[in-house]
């Protein structure tokens, strides 16, 4: 087990800097998720941390060591990547013991290390087919299982399991998360899947640009995303935004709709009224805004409701208990007053609680 820190880190390609002064901690045995939309860095970071890809600015420390100038195999980490990085010519126990025999190491030493990795990931079966004989998910174990033998304190995932359909990313979702509890290890891991990214993580890191916009638990950020770009990004379907507009602590909707909502202070001018679509309730006891259905999404346990106000803004509601909507209904809304936010021209949330 290793913590991990970054000290004002930096990459630049050439001239285009794609990571700036990035400082993170990552606890020791913790899991760690990197979300953020393609091309803010996720990658480049995870390669950074193995060594694969050399920093341009600033120090990384593994369990307090300075590793800059280490290569990968001297970090004590392991990466599991996207597309498996299998010999395809060899046979799964040759895969998984592949690092060991570059490293010397006995042959009943490797048979030993080869079984027990087999054995945590159930694919004994498997260890004399070549790659080519494994469906997806049996790859990726095998791909998991040569991280596993190098025994690293730090385990590095960059979308692992976005080449598996929706059943067995659910199953091998599990499977990491029991690994996880079971090995005690530092994990690191890129997605681009919420449910991953929620059900995974001590701590997420919303990363754009290059740039932490936030890191929290995943309560926090959903509860409590510091600004509209983790809002939207935390959450999905994704959060709504109204235009409104604040004075006197009272927000008034483009319809005319008043609200009062905590936490605005003295704040007044245009904001983005957010709230979740699992939020917003069916009702006309309170009756804030009319929804006209364009589209009813039935998930079977659940319905999404999108659709339009009256003054064209797109809206999408989860209508948990209405059943019988349908598409060119009009629908009552009521927004409970205590989940929403509000961002500020800047795209601040004037209803995160400050910090204590
Ligand atoms: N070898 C390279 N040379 C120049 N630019 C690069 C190189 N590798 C990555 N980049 C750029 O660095 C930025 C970050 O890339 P990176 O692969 O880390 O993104 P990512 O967050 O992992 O994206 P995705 O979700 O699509 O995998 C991108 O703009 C990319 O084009
Ligand atoms: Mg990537």
């Amino acid at each position: 087990m290793a913590s991990v820190e970054l000290h004002d880190v930096g990459k630049k390609y050439g001239s285009a800097e794609v990571i700036s002064n990035m400082n993170l901690s990552i606890d020791d045995g913790s899991f760690t998720v990197f979300v953020g939309p393609s091309g803010c860095g996720k990658s480049t970071l995870l390669r950074m941390i193995a060594g694969l890809e050399p920093i341009t600015a600033g120090a990384i420390n593994i369990n307090g060591v300075r590793v800059n100038d280490k290569d990968p195999i001297e970090r004590g980490v392991a990466m599991v990547f996207q597309n498996y990085a299998l010999y395809p010519h060899m046979t799964v126990r040759k895969n998984i013991g592949f690092s060991l025999r570059m490293a010397g190491l006995s042959k009943d030493e490797i048979d030993t290390l080869v079984t027990q990795a087999a054995s945590t990931l159930q694919i004994e079966p498997l260890l004399d087919r070549k790659p080519a004989q494994l469906s997806g998910g049996q790859r990726q174990r095998v791909a998991i299982g040569r991280a596993i033998v190098r025994d690293p304190e730090v385990f590095l995932f960059d979308e692992p399991l976005s080449n598996l359909d929706a059943e067995l990313r659910v199953s091998m979702r599990l499977e990491i998360a029991k690994l996880h509890r079971r090995l005690g290890a530092t994990m690191i891991y890129v997605t681009h899947d919420q449910t991953e990214a929620m059900t995974l993580a001590d701590k997420i890191v919303v990363l754009r640009d290059g740039v932490v916009e936030q890191v929290g638990t995943p309560e926090e950020l959903y509860d409590h995303p510091n600004n509209e770009f983790v809002a939207g990004f935390i959450g999905s379907p994704r959060m709504n935004f109204l235009s409104a507009q604040v004075s006197n602590r009272q927000i008034k909707l483009r319809d005319g709709t008043v609200l009062s909502v905590d936490g605005l202070g003295d704040h007044s001018g245009d904001v983005q009224l957010g709230v979740r679509p699992e939020h917003v309730q069916i009702g006309s006891s309170n009756k804030m805004a009319d929804l006209k259905v364009d589209v009813v999404e039935n998930l079977g346990g659940t319905r999404y409701l999108y659709g339009t106000l009256s003054n064209g803004t797109a809206l999408i509601v989860e209508a948990r208990d209405t059943p019988g909507i349908k598409a060119g209904d009009t629908v009552p809304l009521e927004f409970p007053t205590e989940r929403l936010h509000v961002f500020d021209q800047h795209g601040q949330n004037l209803t995160r609680p400050a910090k204590p």
